[in-house]
């Protein structure tokens, strides 16, 4: 049977991670959070406290970030680690959130990436999510879906995912960070956040789980 490359973008925590994860589980492809990348080198960045103003400093640190992502017993977990440890917990972490769309901004970053993630693409059976993949980093894609939801519904959900891993923020904060990320990720340079020509816009405000991933099933199934 044919692969093919499922490409998820969109504004932050409008679902996009969940049903991508979900919908590589019935297609029985690998699953790729590229968020979750960005934020491991967010992560990285902080705790060696590198600059975002000097491209040698933060090129330096590039070569010396291994990410990886590794299968859980958990059902369903996928984690991801920064040189061998596992910052699954971490990265999703309000102070990481913070800083995360500054310093994906950066070219660097972003060159380092999207040439792994390309690697990764390679022999295709991927669903890869983020905010650039049917754009530049699998422009061919078989399938691209941009997402969206309301903004509110999109601040509860973020909310209800920080509750359940024991962070208390209010509703209020994270809408400012959701909005501050949405800006940058949509106002840089370098890739910037947009819908692909050839995407499929799907907003999920008033779809249950399922129901979006039945969609995106059906439409990955058309292409195979
Ligand atoms: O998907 P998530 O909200 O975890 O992504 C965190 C941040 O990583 C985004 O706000 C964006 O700044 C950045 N990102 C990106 N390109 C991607 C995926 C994420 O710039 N492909």
């Amino acid at each position: 049977m044919p692969k093919i490359i499922v490409a998820i973008d969109g504004y932050s925590s409008c679902g996009k991670s969940t049903t991508a994860k979900l919908v590589a589980k019935q297609l029985n492809y690998p699953y790729i959070d590229t968020g979750a990348m960005y934020r491991a080198v967010t992560l990285y960045f902080i705790q060696n406290h590198v600059s975002l103003t000097n491209p040698k400093e933060t090129e330096t640190a590039l070569d010396n970030i291994h990410i990886t992502f590794r299968r859980q017993s958990e059902a369903g977990r996928n984690d991801t680690y920064l040189n061998g440890t596992n910052v699954e917990d971490e990265i999703r972490k309000m102070y990481v959130s913070e800083k995360v769309s500054d310093v994906s901004a950066l070219a660097e970053v972003r060159h380092a990436l999207v040439a792994q993630q390309q690697r990764m693409g390679r022999t295709k059976g991927i669903v890869m999510d983020g905010r650039d993949i049917g754009t530049v980093v699998f422009p061919q894609a078989e399938l691209k879906i941009f997402m969206n939801a309301d903004p509110l519904i999109r601040a509860q959900r973020r909310q209800l995912e920080l509750l359940e891993k024991g962070e208390v923020i209010g509703l209020e904060e994270i809408s400012e960070n959701l909005k501050m990320r949405d800006y940058i990720d949509t106002h840089r340079t370098e890739s910037p956040l947009r819908q692909a020509t050839d995407a499929i816009y799907l907003d999920n405000s008033l779809l249950t789980l399922d129901e979006q991933v039945e969609m995106v099933v059906r439409m990955a199934d058309e292409q195979i």
